[in-house]
Order: structure tokens, then sequence, then C-alpha cells
């Protein structure tokens, strides 16, 4: 490569305006600012994520993943309710609600988070009575439990959730009860209360 070639700036650049004034072992350098497009798309990218941030981490004014993700949990929640309308705290309806997993799963969740702390998990009781032998104080057939449910029962040791859980919630809690009778628990507590017929023979 002659020496020539490094002297010529550019290949038919003749912009010799831009051609700035110094020169190294024959090398010119040309004043090529950034073009503009390039600022744009710099400045374009700052913006977006700084309304990135404010929406979607640190935003109480807007929406959020967590928001967005409640919404729709919330509204599955009501189009489950709403496709079976009313629940009747009756024994053919809690026995519909029993066969129906997606039922029982919601139920369950319900049960865990505020029903287990004195019945166990499994049902097996703690405080709170067995709810998996044939043993029952207060309940002679299915719709008792709703009853218990609601109004509560050993003047305050179980506690009534009217205020807490709509009539639909406690029909489908009280479908899930009815479900644990006949499961083995792993801590069973003794059995309180009357032996009652088995739930299809008590409506
Ligand atoms: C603070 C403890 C506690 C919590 C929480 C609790 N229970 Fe109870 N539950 C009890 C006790 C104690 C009894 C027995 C009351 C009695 O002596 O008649 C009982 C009785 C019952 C009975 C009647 C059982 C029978 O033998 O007649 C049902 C049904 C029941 N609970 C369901 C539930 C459900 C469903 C939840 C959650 C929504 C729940 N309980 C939450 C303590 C609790």
């Amino acid at each position: 490569m002659s020496h020539s070639d490094h002297n010529t700036p550019g290949h038919n650049n003749t912009d010799t305006d831009s051609l700035l004034n110094h020169e190294y072992d024959g090398i010119r350098e040309l004043d090529n600012p950034t073009p503009g497009w390039w600022h744009a798309i710099f400045i374009a990218t700052v913006l977006f994520s700084a309304v990135y941030y404010l929406f979607w981490e640190h935003s109480e004014f807007a929406w959020s993943e967590h928001d967005i993700h409640k919404k729709a949990q919330v509204a599955e929640y009501k189009r489950f309710f709403g496709e079976l309308g009313d629940l009747s705290p009756d024994t053919p309806t809690m026995t519909m609600l029993m066969q129906r997993a997606e039922m029982m799963a919601i139920a369950e969740s319900m049960y865990i988070t505020n029903c287990a702390q004195c019945h166990a998990k499994d049902g097996g009781g703690i405080n709170g009575v067995n709810l998996t032998d044939d043993h029952y104080k207060s309940v002679k057939a299915m719709p008792d439990i709703f009853t218990v449910i609601t109004q509560g029962a050993g003047n305050g040791a179980m506690p009534a959730w009217r205020t807490n859980f709509s009539e639909n919630e406690r029909v489908l809690l009280a479908a899930f009860v009815a479900s644990l009778r006949g499961r083995t628990p792993a801590a069973p507590r003794a059995p309180e209360g009357e032996v009652i017929p088995p739930w299809d023979a008590a409506r």
C-alpha cells in the first residue's frame, strides 16, 4: 500500500471543509458528527425506559403486571360463579360442586387459608374438630355444614364466617368440608359428637 492512499480521506469524499486540521503519519481525519437519526433513536430509548419504569415497576397511578394479574383473577372468579348463578345451600348443589374438580380447588385454597389452622390441612383437626370422621357435633346433613360455617358454633370457638364470605363461597366451602369426610388424615383428632348417616341418605 502506497503512502498516497492514506492521504486520500474517504472514497469519493471531496468534502474538504470537514477535513480536520491534523495529520498523523499521513492519516487525515474527517469531522464526521454522529448523524441526527442516531441521536433520535438514542433519545427515544431513554424516554421509553423512563415511561416503562414508571408504568411497569413503580406506578400506583397506572397499570402494572401485578394489577393485570389480580384483575384477571377476579374476573375469572366472577365468571366461575356467574356461570353457576346463586348457589343454594342444599345437598344436590353441594354434591354437584363436589364433583367439579376446579370448584374444589378454589374451595380448598379458601379452606387452607382460613380453616386449616384449626381443622388441619387434611381435615384431621387441631383445636377445631376432626372433619373426616363420621362423628359431628352440630351437623346431621350437608346443609348443616353451611349453617355452622355461616353462624359459627361452640360459643365462638368455631367463628362465624357470614361477613367474611359471600353465600356462594360458603356453599362452596361447605361442599369442600363434606368432601373431607372419609379421608384418612395424618394425625386425626379423636371423634366428637354423634355418628350421622352417610351424606346421600341424609337429604
Ligand atoms: C379458631 C379455630 C377455628 C377456625 C379458624 C375454624 N374452625 Fe371450624 N370449628 C372450630 C371448633 C372449635 C369447632 C367445634 C365447635 C363446637 O364445639 O361445636 C368447629 C366446628 C366446625 C364445624 C362443625 C363440625 C361438627 O362436628 O359439627 C364445621 C363444619 C367447621 N368447623 C368448618 C370450618 C370451616 C369451613 C372453617 C373455615 C372457613 C373453619 N371451620 C374455621 C374451630 C375453628
